[in-house]
């Protein structure tokens, strides 16, 4: 499996002011904008056809992973061979950064659908950006090596606690214990259910495999949740037709699109960071002895 849908056309509205005149992917966690951490887990999973959905508004991102002639000369004169080495492995050589337009927000369904050209007859990957996972996250190649197991679609889910269900698509796996880095059959799959009606506490984190008939569904999928088409509502369609299943995430994921969610991220990677990391714990360590 070689193609990934990165749907990146959402202008941002949890983030503002800072997502105004910069789209939200490219704010930066630490030291690199946000889609180079996704891009970076894709490629770890072995996905070389990277996808981008992408709006008028995004230009930058795109520009993040293309060569910058003037930048990388510059650096050649100055001599500054580090930074052009971690320029020059933003994307490797083997990759592809493909990008389609999504003319109107008609939601994550129609964002998958705008890709339908370049995914052709392939069982593909969806990553949504605004989920960060820690960076050693083997989860992306786990659940492509379970749909090739059984050529059941897999989708991540996490538990997240029961008040907040209805922020998530939630799925249905009838009372069954998920232990993490394992997959289990769905029975139903719900999105942004009012907390009364959430089947059970398992939110979708994100990450899917899908088989590629949900491209012939998304197509007839109606507005659901929002006014909008929803790929949790062609997942469970899929799902009644061939069967699909919950892979429950065994790293840790970062809700990057939300201030605080944010926040925790940038204090977990930055104490992770192998160069800055080190100081930063110290410094963190007299700031607490002050207080
Ligand atoms: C999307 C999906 C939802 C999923 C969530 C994860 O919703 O539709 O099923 O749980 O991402 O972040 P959004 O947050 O884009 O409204």
């Amino acid at each position: 499996m070689k193609k990934v849908v990165i749907p990146v056309a959402g202008l941002g509205t949890r983030f503002l002011p800072a997502t105004k005149a910069i789209p939200k992917e490219m704010i930066t966690l630490v030291d690199k904008p946000l889609i180079q951490y996704v891009v970076a887990e894709a490629i770890r999973a072995g996905f070389t056809d990277i996808i981008l959905v992408t709006h008028s508004s995004k230009g930058a991102i795109e520009n993040h992973f293309d060569h910058n002639y003037e930048l990388n000369k510059t650096l050649v004169e100055k001599n500054k061979l580090a930074l052009l080495d971690i320029i020059d492995n933003i994307l490797p050589g083997d990759a592809n950064i493909i990008s389609v337009r999504q003319p109107i927000a008609l939601g994550l369904g129609h964002a998958v659908l705008c890709a339908a050209p370049i995914i052709g007859d392939d069982d593909f990957a969806v990553m949504l950006p605004d989920v960060i996972l820690n960076e050693e996250s083997c989860d992306l190649a786990k659940m492509v090596q379970a749909f090739q197991l059984n050529r059941k679609s897999q989708i991540m889910v996490e538990p997240v606690p029961q008040e907040e269900t209805y922020k998530y698509g939630i799925v249905d796996i009838q009372g069954r214990e998920l232990a993490p880095a394992e997959s289990t059959e769905m029975v139903n799959m719900v999105e942004k259910p009012s907390v009364d009606k959430a089947p059970s506490n398992l939110s979708v984190t994100g990450r899917y495999i899908l088989d590629n008939d949900i491209l012939g569904i998304l197509r007839t999928t109606p507005k659901g949740a929002g006014g909008e088409i929803q790929l949790t509502d062609a997942i469970d369609t899929l799902m009644k037709a061939q069967g699909a299943e919950a892979y429950r995430l065994e790293g840790k994921s970062y809700d990057c699109g939300d201030k605080l969610g944010y926040l925790q991220a940038t204090y977990e990677f930055a104490c992770q960071h192998p160069e800055l990391g080190p100081s930063f714990t110290e410094w963190l360590a007299t700031i607490a002895q002050e207080t």
